[in-house]
């Protein structure tokens, strides 16, 4: 299954990468928040491509919602959770960082991750007890042991206008890290947490497609993924913060101040 995935998320990477820059049909589904033509034909070819593999299966998929089998006699256990494409927004300006993402969890639990970047072909992906890869080469967080020497990533919400509490956090995290970024794509975000280009990354407001595969690859590559409060997430539930673990407590004590 991690095959199948990462051919897919390839392949629908492909797709995105071929259409990139051209002009497009772009639609709004709230003020700041864009679907393309590209997002929906991405998430075409990999349902169609789940449902002859892995008829079963259910998904849960950004620009359709969640669909169960066919068979509707038993509800699957296995559930494909599907950003096909993160960073629309970006892929709109013609800013060239976007991904595909690819989840699969079993009875609720995470099992694969897979996003890929089809601007640098990377494939970042991690399967449960097995590590994290980049392009099938091992990856690990950074060994980055403190806020003041760490990179750091956040991602903005379509709604951050309404939340206060953002901002602050965004200033505290500028006078406390050494750099800050915005990248607008979390997953890839998560995974470059994962390969220690990113040493933290925090976010409110992302949804399970969003974080999915991210999170895997970010605790199979010995990272530390919680909510504000340290719990463990609960990808349905935001907000999140992903570190190298070493500056997990220190972040944590940003954004509670
Ligand atoms: C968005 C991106 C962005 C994050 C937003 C997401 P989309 O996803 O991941 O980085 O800040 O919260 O919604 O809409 O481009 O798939
Ligand atoms: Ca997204
Ligand atoms: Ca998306």
């Amino acid at each position: 299954m991690l095959d199948f995935a990462i051919q897919t998320a390839r392949d629908a990477g492909r797709l995105l990468a071929e259409r990139f820059g051209r002009s497009l049909q772009i639609s709004n589904k709230s003020e700041l928040d864009l679907v393309t033509e590209s997002d929906l034909a991405s998430e075409r070819l990999i349902i169609d491509r789940l449902k002859s593999h892995y008829p079963r299966h259910a998904i849960l998929a950004e620009e359709s919602g969640a669909s169960e089998p066919a068979d509707r006699d038993k509800q699957s256990e296995w559930l494909w959770i599907i950003d096909p494409l993160d960073g629309t927004t970006n892929y709109a300006h013609g800013y060239p960082c976007y991904c595909v993402s690819i989840g699969l969890a079993h009875n609720g639990r995470l099992e694969i991750g897979v996003v890929y970047d089809p601007m640098r072909d990377e494939v970042f992906s991690a399967e449960r007890g097995q590590g994290a890869s980049l392009n099938g080469r091992r990856i690990r967080v950074s060994p980055t042991p403190t806020l003041k020497s760490a990179l750091l990533c956040t991602g903005f919400p379509y709604d951050v206008r309404e939340r206060n509490e953002f901002a602050r956090h965004f200033a505290n995290f500028i006078m406390n890290a050494q750099g800050v970024r915005r990248d607008g794509a979390a997953a890839l975000d998560l995974a470059y947490v994962a390969a220690g280009r990113f040493d933290g990354f925090w976010e409110e407001g992302l949804k399970p497609w969003d974080v999915a595969a991210g999170v895997l690859i970010v605790e199979e590559a010995g990272g530390r993924v919680s909510n504000y409060e340290g719990a463990p997430i609960n990808i349905y539930t935001p907000p999140i913060v992903a570190s190298n673990g070493l500056i997990h407590a220190e972040m944590m004590r940003v954004l509670s101040a």
